[in-house]
């Protein structure tokens, strides 16, 4: 049987091609990786707004147009989804106790990047060292498109088993996967399994259940596999009613 990506792709591929200048609107791409979340949004930016260091930095943000992005209702210069992933650098930046953009992390491998969204907002916010995404091809192209349009240099990685997802020796590493290993089957995640030990920080987002696969207990048996090594949190997110839970772990 086909998992969920394998029979979405040709469409996601199709709606981008046929509709470029509003791929953000198309009906695969738009559930997929920009969804209406405006009231989730909502409660993000409640808890942004109270950190001047990150509203200023949500203030700073480029007005975002390319694709027709939706707006968020607050600040309509940005997206929901671009709340969205502002909170998640958020809570990896309270956990680690920095402003992840601009620290002393030089790598970020993300694994499942949408359509790149987190990688402009890394390189907005201050980043400056190497940045791979890893997915599929026709989700690499997108991303490509997307981030060449906001000047930016990425990398891509067109499988998770490619040995370009993992960074040098010397590098400070973090491994990104917001809503995307927890969509993969476990025949996939085994090869992510074998890399975490390369980095130096992770953060995964992840959904309750996908495709029958338990996510809770898939990812509470990692943090006990990484435990040795890594002080990894894994909790619930308390503002998002159907359940999605942060997995952030930083080597001891
Ligand atoms: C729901 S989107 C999440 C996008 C983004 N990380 C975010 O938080 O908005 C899932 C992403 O994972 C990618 N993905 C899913 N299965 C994958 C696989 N087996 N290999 C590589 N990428 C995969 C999809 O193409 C998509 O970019």
């Amino acid at each position: 049987m086909k998992n969920h990506w394998e029979t979405r792709l040709k469409q996601v591929a199709k709606d981008y091609e046929q509709n470029k200048s509003v791929f953000l609107r198309t009906k695969s791409i738009s559930k997929s990786m920009h969804p209406n979340i405006d009231q989730l949004a909502q409660r993000y930016w409640n808890v942004i707004q109270k950190d001047d260091e990150f509203l200023s930095a949500a203030k700073s943000l480029s007005k975002e147009s390319y694709g027709s992005p939706l707006r968020f209702s607050k600040h309509p210069d940005i997206s929901p989804v671009t709340v969205q992933h502002l909170f998640h650098i958020k809570e990896m930046s309270d956990k680690f106790g920095f402003f992840v953009p601009d620290s002393e992390i030089n790598h970020v491998t993300d694994v499942g990047g949408g359509y790149g969204n987190t990688c402009r907002l890394f390189f907005e916010l201050g980043f400056t060292g190497k940045y791979v995404i890893a997915d599929f091809p026709e989700v690499n192209a997108i991303q490509e498109d997307f981030l060449t349009h906001h000047k930016i240099k990425a990398y891509y990685e067109d499988n998770i088993k490619n040995k370009g997802l993992v960074p040098d020796k010397e590098s400070k590493s973090l491994l990104l996967g917001t809503f995307s290993i927890n969509e993969m089957p476990l025949s996939e995640r085994k090869h992510l399994e074998e890399i975490y030990r390369e980095f130096d920080y992770l953060c995964i987002v992840h959904n309750l259940v996908f495709d029958d696969i338990d996510n809770v207990k898939y990812f509470a048996d990692l943090k006990k596999e990484l435990s040795d090594e890594y002080d990894v949190q894994h909790y619930k997110d308390p503002h998002k009613g159907q359940g999605s839970y942060f997995f952030i772990g930083k080597r001891k």
